[in-house]
């Protein structure tokens, strides 16, 4: 790869070892799904905008990032496993294709942005199945407060979203104070709150947190299900502490949908944020959508067919849209066996290679043995 360049919309790019992005990955980066009309993912979006009516809207930062922002920025460590060649597509050793909107924080957070959403396409390499696809959809949020005079600012904000929810609350009350949330998991000593913070003043961000997304949640949600079940798992992230994952409880398991936290104060130090301390999650957009509007198989969100993109144009929020399933190729299973020199194999180069012969008529790859 060395002397070797890439240009991808009109930017050259060296090559070196570190290259692995694919031809298949790099045709669909002008996609955009997320701002094309009537797309669910587009839908989805919007709506999650309406909530936040008073942020600041970022749905066009380019995807492809420099490795200091996507990790180094964070605080991930150098030997983080998310880093790996055979998790994260790279353009070069300093340029790859972000593997979260959370790559954005420090930027935005350096405008003293202190409350804003952004909205982008993110790449992992993965396997092959009908919930996993290299490029998925991600809306990070993020709101900060003074510090000082934090108690103020939240009670303020919490009235005023209060106040423009009040006209769908009349009719199911989608947004209640979350006393009816079991809020025992709040602090563990593993999943600790940071030194730097007065336990009082994090008290306060948290409850605002899960104030913000169990009524998001049970906004998106009020035509599907009348009780639907959230629950709040300790979790860890380099760039939040205390964090935590938000899961719902959908046809009888308990899906993932969301990671958030109280913003590690280095990040907002480095932003010249000092005197401030706040929230942020990332939630999957192609999760949601698929559980809201019944798409079975998440390869759909890129299809080019009119049987699928026409069901979404008539959407509005009162009613509820299905989709409905049309035919698509019979099929047709196929054994493959082979032989490996190479011991560093993985199965992700394996789908890689499937990805870029057969596009997206693979429906699953499964590992059948492996010896
Ligand atoms: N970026 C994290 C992920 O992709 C989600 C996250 C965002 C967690 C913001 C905490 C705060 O998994």
């Amino acid at each position: 790869n060395h002397n070797k360049s890439l240009t991808i919309e009109g930017t050259s790019y060296k090559l070196d070892d570190q290259t692995n992005v694919s031809p298949s990955i790099l045709s669909k980066l002008s996609r955009n799904l997320h701002l094309q009309p009537h797309h669910p993912l587009y839908i989805l979006r919007t709506q999650i905008e309406q909530h936040f009516p008073h942020f600041s809207y970022f749905n066009t930062l380019n995807p492809i990032v420099t490795v200091q922002k996507n990790f180094d920025d964070l605080g991930f460590p150098k030997d983080h496993p998310g880093r790996s060649k055979t998790d994260s597509y790279y353009i070069n050793e300093q340029i790859m294709l972000r593997t979260h909107t959370s790559a954005h924080q420090l930027e935005i957070f350096s405008k003293m942005n202190k409350k804003f959403l952004i909205s982008g396409d993110v790449y992992r390499r993965d396997e092959i199945d009908s919930s996993h696809y290299p490029i998925f959809h991600q809306m990070e949020g993020a709101q900060i407060f003074n510090m000082q005079n934090i108690e103020q600012e939240i009670s303020e904000d919490k009235k005023y979203l209060i106040s423009l929810n009040s006209t769908i609350s009349s009719q199911k009350t989608p947004l209640r104070d979350n006393n009816e949330v079991n809020d025992d998991t709040i602090i563990s000593s593993n999943n600790p709150i940071q030194s730097c913070h007065p336990i009082e003043q994090v008290n306060y961000v948290i409850q605002h947190l899960k104030f913000s997304l169990n009524s998001l949640i049970k906004k998106l949600f009020i035509n599907h299900d009348e009780n639907l079940k959230i629950r709040w798992i300790d979790a860890y992230f380099p760039f939040t502490s205390p964090s935590w994952e938000m899961e719902i409880f959908f046809k009888g398991k308990w899906l993932e949908i969301c990671g958030c936290g109280i913003v590690e104060q280095d990040v907002l130090n480095k932003a010249g944020q000092n005197d401030k301390i706040g929230w942020a999650f990332g939630l999957g957009l192609e999760r949601i959508a698929m559980v809201l509007f019944d798409i079975p198989d998440i390869r759909l969100f890129w299809s080019h067919d009119e049987r699928f993109l026409n069901q979404f144009t008539n959407f509005n929020d009162n009613k509820i849209i299905k989709f409905q399933p049309f035919s698509k190729f019979p099929p047709c299973i196929k054994d493959i066996s082979f032989w490996l020199n190479d011991q560093d194999f993985h199965e992700n180069n394996f789908c890689e290679i499937i990805r870029d012969i057969a596009e997206d008529l693979v429906e699953d790859v499964k590992l059948v043995s492996f010896s």
